[in-house]
């Protein structure tokens, strides 16, 4: 596949008025919301299944089929949900987003709502993100003065209300249904599913949760049509979206692309590894998915593909790490990020996380033995698939992964008593250096 980049959400960022109605409209914002409008809400929850747009907040589930969960002639008030928590190690694509183009969210979050006939919307924005949320606050008192928003928009009799909500900042929050308990005003701790939100989600009512870059993207099918959306990507991930490329990279940031493009052609694109380094491991989609190796350099960044190489697409959250990254370290830090976040509702997760700190951390100071790997290791077995929730489950992966690829380097912290990356060592550890 030739490398190519689709910037559609982020072809504006860097107008100093992209942000803006005016920049959005000059742009040819506003016109996709007519279209919805003028077609039945069944017709344009078909034109999301026709484009085939699966969930880009990690999940994949096809966008078009979600809405169509949502009961019609039930009587009850429905409401669309926009996850912009974005907490993840690595993710960092909704909040550009919604810095440089909230108004083609809120676009989406008007014909979405219309679909689903919801009359209400939330943005779950994490709080610590002041500045974006004033941006988008900002975004939907413009939409709402120019008319987009409030009693019969466009004069269709359709009405909309959009609450922009700051969360207090919490991981656990981004998972869908501890952010319907927080929203309510609960602490943040995922429900028991079934029931899905779709039919009891907020307030009991049903509810459409999606993330942010699934919802701005809905403008762009709805404007060049589900046909357009499709011609991106691969047999069964279509379309496009943003690559996250951050750590030892010559051009970090965001880079928009069809869905099965590799690493190879991200890296060509943003300069390649740092000058004089080489890749050592990457995460394909966040600390949550199992790292990769330069091995995986050419596996296609579509869902199946990923998958069938032993790890997830998840967010596209590419965090690169050169050879002079201790793997032990990474895996350490992220396992204390889950022990952090772990909301303590199930025992799996709140203690075995605590543990899985404790065993890393003696690990990565050269004082555990083979031994306790193996024991961190069936730890991590009996958290995964006993857990509440998917948070239990991804404490595994940077753990399971970095011991597959790099059990030497696990062992060799042992033999020198110490982390070999540590400055104070004598000589820098590689893992080559073991092979020879
Ligand atoms: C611990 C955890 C954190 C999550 N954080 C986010 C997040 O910040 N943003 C997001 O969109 N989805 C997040 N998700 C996934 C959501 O539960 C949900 O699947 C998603 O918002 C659905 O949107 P989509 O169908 O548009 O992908 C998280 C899931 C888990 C288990
Ligand atoms: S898996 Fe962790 S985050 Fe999820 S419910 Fe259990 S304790 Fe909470």
């Amino acid at each position: 596949m030739k490398a190519i980049l689709t910037p559609e959400l982020s072809a504006r960022w860097d107008e100093p008025d992209s942000f803006t109605l005016a920049g959005y409209k000059r742009a040819g914002g506003y016109q996709a919301l007519p279209k919805a409008l003028a077609i039945s809400p069944g017709q344009v929850i078909q034109t999301l299944k026709d484009s085939a747009l699966r969930g880009r907040g990690g999940g994949g589930f096809p966008t078009g089929n979600k809405w169509s969960f949502i009961p019609q002639g039930d009587g009850k008030p429905h409401y669309l949900v926009v996850n912009a928590d974005e907490s993840e190690p690595g993710a960092c694509k909704d909040m550009p987003t919604l810095l440089g183009n909230p108004h083609a969210l809120i676009e989406g979050t008007i014909i979405a709502c219309y679909a689903t006939k919801a009359e209400r919307a939330f943005i779950y924005l994490r709080g610590e993100v002041l500045h974006v949320l004033r941006r988008v606050q900002h975004a939907v008192d413009e939409a709402r003065a120019a008319g987009y928003l409030g009693n019969n928009i466009l004069g269709s009799g359709f009405s909309l209300e959009i609450v922009v909500h700051a969360g207090a900042g919490a991981y656990i929050c981004g998972e869908e249904t501890a952010l319907l308990e927080s929203l309510e005003g609960y602490r943040g701790q995922p429900r028991l599913k079934p029931p899905f939100p779709a039919i009891e989600g907020l307030y009991s009512c049903p509810t459409v949760v999606n993330n942010v870059e699934s919802i701005a993207t809905v403008p762009y099918i709805l404007s060049y049509g589900p046909a357009q959306f499709a011609s991106y990507g691969t047999e069964r991930s279509k379309g496009f979206g943003l690559f996250s490329l951050s750590g030892h990279v010559t051009r970090p940031g965001q880079y928009e692309a069809p869905l099965g493009i590799t690493l190879r052609e991200l890296l060509e694109l943003a300069g390649g590894m740092r000058l004089g380094h080489r890749l050592k491991f990457w995460t394909p989609g966040g600390s949550s998915t199992p790292l990769f190796t330069e091995e995986q350099l050419d596996v296609p960044l579509d869902y199946e593909s990923v998958a069938a190489a032993g790890s997830m697409l998840g967010t596209r959250s590419l965090q690169l790490f050169d050879e002079t990254t201790c793997v032990v370290r990474v895996a350490l830090r992220w396992t204390q990020f889950y022990e952090h976040e772990s909301c303590g509702k199930c025992t799996p997760c709140r203690e075995g996380s605590y543990w899985a700190v404790q065993l890393l951390d003696r690990l990565e100071r050269g004082q555990a033995s083979e031994a306790e790997l193996d024991k961190l290791l069936d730890l991590c077995d009996n958290i995964t698939g006993r857990s509440f929730c998917l948070l239990g489950d991804s404490i595994q992966a940077p753990i399971a992964s970095s011991a597959k690829y790099f059990r030497d380097e696990y062992i060799e912290h042992q033999l020198r008593g110490g982390c070999p990356f540590d400055p104070a060592a004598s000589a820098l550890f590689t893992s080559e250096s073991l092979v020879g």
